[in-house]
């Protein structure tokens, strides 16, 4: 530990480039996807990335509520990202603050973009996401888990969209922030692509970074969202692959 002022400031980065746990700048933290655990939604996902554990539900779609956000030309997504009292370190006061509205309209407006809102008019598709146990990057997990869940509830979209955070840690440019790299380092950016079309749909920046490092972030943060993508599609072929009939048979 070093200190500033009366912070303690943990080792972000070793000698030879190996961070708080371990990983290189590269590398992103384990990530496990499980689409449709849940019985009572149309579509479900559950994500475990790092120490993060992140519920995702869909339903519809279905009848507007309230029905002054009807849309005669097409479906409307209403998205509530929460997080439970329980999730953080601090108990966090429970029901909608600022951060939980902002979360829920950047991630609600990056679905908007990939689904096909226009085969569903007047209708509303509602996306919840419960961040069970957090530790930063909740927004992409929240997203992952999203679309995920909509792909579960067989809701047509361009394609899923993965998104993870990069930022800037002791100097460096890192994949997939965990807390302490979050709350100590300079900066932190979420983002989320379009992998066939290679088009951002979410990005968000906190901190600082010069024009060169928001290349290289930017880079990294695609590459990361390609991996993640390849997760997100093997936890669909697991949930529908069909068993070999002499399996089934047993
Ligand atoms: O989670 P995400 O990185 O998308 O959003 P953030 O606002 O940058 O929050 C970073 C992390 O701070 C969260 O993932 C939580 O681990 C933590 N946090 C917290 O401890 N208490 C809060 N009320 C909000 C966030």
């Amino acid at each position: 530990m070093g200190s500033v002022g009366a912070k303690e400031v943990p080792v972000l980065l070793t000698p030879d480039g190996r961070r708080i746990d371990g990983r290189r700048l590269d590398e992103l933290r384990a990530l496990e996807i499980r689409a449709g655990p849940l019985k009572q939604a149309d579509g479900s996902a559950f994500v475990e990335w790092g120490a993060n554990k992140v519920m995702a539900a869909v339903y519809g779609p279905r009848e507007v509520h309230p029905r002054h956000l009807q849309q005669n030309d097409r479906a409307v997504i209403q998205c509530k990202y929460n997080m439970a009292a329980f999730s953080v370190d601090e108990r966090k006061r429970p029901g909608l603050d600022r951060r939980s509205q902002e979360i829920s309209k950047v991630i609600g407006e990056a679905l908007q973009s990939v689904v096909f809102t226009e085969e569903f008019p007047r209708t509303s598709i509602d996306v919840y996401i419960e961040v069970l146990q957090a530790n930063a990057g909740t927004r992409c997990a929240g997203l992952v888990a999203a679309s995920v869940a909509l792909a579960d509830a067989g809701i047509p979209m361009v394609d899923l969209l993965p998104a993870v955070a990069v930022g800037k840690v002791a100097g460096a440019i890192a994949l997939d922030l965990k807390k302490e790299e979050d709350n100590f380092g300079e900066a932190d950016l979420p983002m989320a692509l379009v992998p066939q079309s290679g088009r951002l749909v979410l990005l968000q920046m906190e901190g600082h970074m010069t024009e060169e490092e928001l290349g290289t972030a930017l880079d990294l943060g695609v590459g990361g969202c390609r991996a993640i993508y390849e997760k997100m599609k093997a936890a669909l072929r697991d949930r529908y692959s069909v068993a070999p009939i002499e399996e089934a048979a047993r």
